[in-house]
């Protein structure tokens, strides 16, 4: 589409998340003029939702070493070692910028942080905020440290759709659909020096996810659309425990936070055997992968849809002050953890893969940079260990923030607009979408299933819609999917969050990423 207005700012940030806002506030540090555009309201995004925590070494007796040796092992052989030192190395102070703008985590009665652990841990090192709420709470504190400073520019409900290149073909800027009124109504462009995505993941793609409504891949498309190098799109992780209640009818189901395993409880079958001992040396707090595929396991041998969490044993005053998200999440379906078992099964949580970057969060596009959860910056290899996901958009958006204040050139003008397909998919096709990754692409995958996923995917791709928000974000979930799809299908092995049926092994052949593999229809 044609864009109807143009707006000028220094520095574009596309997306509201702990990644896109500390973005923001870092990059104000050089003076820079900022514009933040959100798909639907600020604090829509995947943050608020997180609970556990955010892991970084501020315990004396732990070290960076130790963070970086559960990454790398939570990651099985994938994660890129600099990018792992950089977030172990320079989380800790990361953290203390962010209490210094107003966040406020769960302290101990002496007044030191008080620290958790979730799975593959094998320290306490998770800062925590309003018990399980941390997402919340950091939200909050960015939401209001941006709306504080005049200097950053808020649009909120516009919906990012290209990339803008100048002659040399670096980014200038963007076209978005925004839903506003008057002028702002309709597409538009943004031109900027610099671009900075941070639209979070895409876990809409499944049928069940921990992820809210607005995941839905949008930067990864974006970024497969104007042929940037995107790599591990088939590890999505999933959470080993959401909760299955029938009184959740949403594709976004409540999450029941890893912390509460880290407190003591214990997943349990039908009959109260607690399947995860002997599977793994720590048991229910193995890797999150390891955690996923042994209650899955349990869901095929019985055929139940759920697994159960049994956290009675750490008392009703416990589990009130120290979980109280989950526990009101729980209780208002008419489970209450303190006298029952909670019913839970994996979902889909996290896209450990995405946007390729370096140290610097610069993507193979100059001009465009990533962060958070759109991006690939090598932390997460095939599996992103626990509460490291809110620490990436901290510590990878004072890297950008640093390299582009470092380097900024001119506005430029654009010339040509990266395309995208032509046409758009109908929203009808998203609950079919989900339905069919669920089923060929979700946890367990083979060759039989990603095909027939792959031809579901391009059937569903010949439903076309007109061109509004609903068809658009229908469109980039048929985009990332079948680049998932086809890097699934292309990874012959079993590694991390990648499990093959047909191929139940990690190979040495295996131990390298899909990088270039995936054109920009999301096809390998
Ligand atoms: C959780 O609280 O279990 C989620 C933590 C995470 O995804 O890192």
């Amino acid at each position: 589409a044609e864009p109807g207005w143009t707006e000028t700012t220094d520095v574009l940030v596309v997306g509201s998340g702990v990644a896109g806002l500390t973005a923001a506030l870092y990059l104000r540090e050089s003076g820079l003029h900022v514009t933040v555009v959100t798909k639907v309201n600020i604090d829509d995004g995947s943050t608020r939702w997180a609970q556990g925590g955010i892991a970084a070494v501020l315990d004396p007796l732990d070290t960076p070493e130790a963070h970086a040796f559960d990454t790398e092992i939570a990651g099985v052989g994938l994660c890129d070692p600099a990018a792992v030192r950089v977030l172990v190395e320079e989380g800790p102070a990361r953290i203390r910028e962010l209490m210094r703008i107003g966040a406020e985590f769960d302290r101990n009665d002496d007044g030191s942080l008080m620290l958790t652990r979730e799975g593959g841990h094998r320290a306490d090192r998770i800062v925590h905020a309003g018990g399980d709420a941390t997402g919340a709470e950091v939200q909050r504190a960015l939401h209001a440290a941006v709306h504080r400073d005049p200097w950053i520019r808020l649009v909120e409900h516009a919906l990012v759709l290209d990339l803008l290149r100048a002659s040399d073909g670096r980014v200038c800027g963007i076209t978005l659909h925004v839903l506003g009124e008057g002028s702002e109504d309709g597409v538009g462009s943004i031109l900027a020096r610099a671009v900075v995505l941070a639209t979070g993941g895409m876990g809409q793609i499944f049928a069940s996810t921990t992820n809210p409504a607005v995941s839905t891949g949008d930067g990864v498309a974006l970024a497969l659309r104007a042929g940037a190098k995107v790599t591990d799109v088939e590890f999505v992780q999933f959470h080993p425990t959401s909760f299955v209640t029938a009184s959740v009818t949403s594709v976004q189901r409540p999450l029941i936070s890893e912390a509460l395993r880290g407190e003591g409880a214990h997943l349990v079958d039908e009959t109260g055997k607690r399947f995860m001992v002997g599977q793994h040396e720590l048991a229910e707090l193995a890797p999150r992968d390891v955690v996923a595929k042994g209650i899955h396991r349990v869901l095929r041998a019985t055929g139940a849809d759920h697994v159960y969490l049994d956290a009675r044993h750490l008392g009703k005053e416990f589990l009130e002050q120290r979980f109280p998200t989950i526990v009101a999440s729980t209780r208002a379906a008419g489970v209450d953890p303190a006298t029952e078992l909670i019913p839970v099964a994996p979902a889909a949580h996290y896209a450990s893969g995405g946007v390729r970057t370096d140290l610097a969060g610069r993507t193979s596009i100059p001009g465009l940079y990533a962060c958070g959860e759109v991006a690939c910056t090598g932390v997460h290899g095939a599996n992103r260990l626990a509460s490291n996901s809110l620490l990436e958009g901290l510590v990878f958006s004072r890297r950008i923030a640093d390299d582009i204040a470092r380097d900024l050139p001119p506005q430029a003008d654009p010339v040509a607009q990266a395309g995208g397909p032509g046409w758009v998919v109908s929203p009808a096709v998203r609950a079919d979408l989900q339905r069919s990754m669920t089923r060929g692409a979700g946890v367990l995958r083979s060759a039989d299933s990603l095909a027939a996923t792959a031809k579901e995917l391009s059937r569903l791709g010949e439903q076309h819609g007109r061109p509004n928000n609903a068809s658009w974000e229908a469109t980039n979930l048929l985009t990332v999917a079948s680049a998932l799809v086809a890097s699934a299908s292309e990874r012959r092995e079993t590694r991390g969050c990648h499990w093959r049926e047909d191929y139940p092994n990690a190979l040495d052949e295996w131990r390298g990423h899909l990088l270039d593999a995936i054109d920009n229809a999301g096809h390998l």
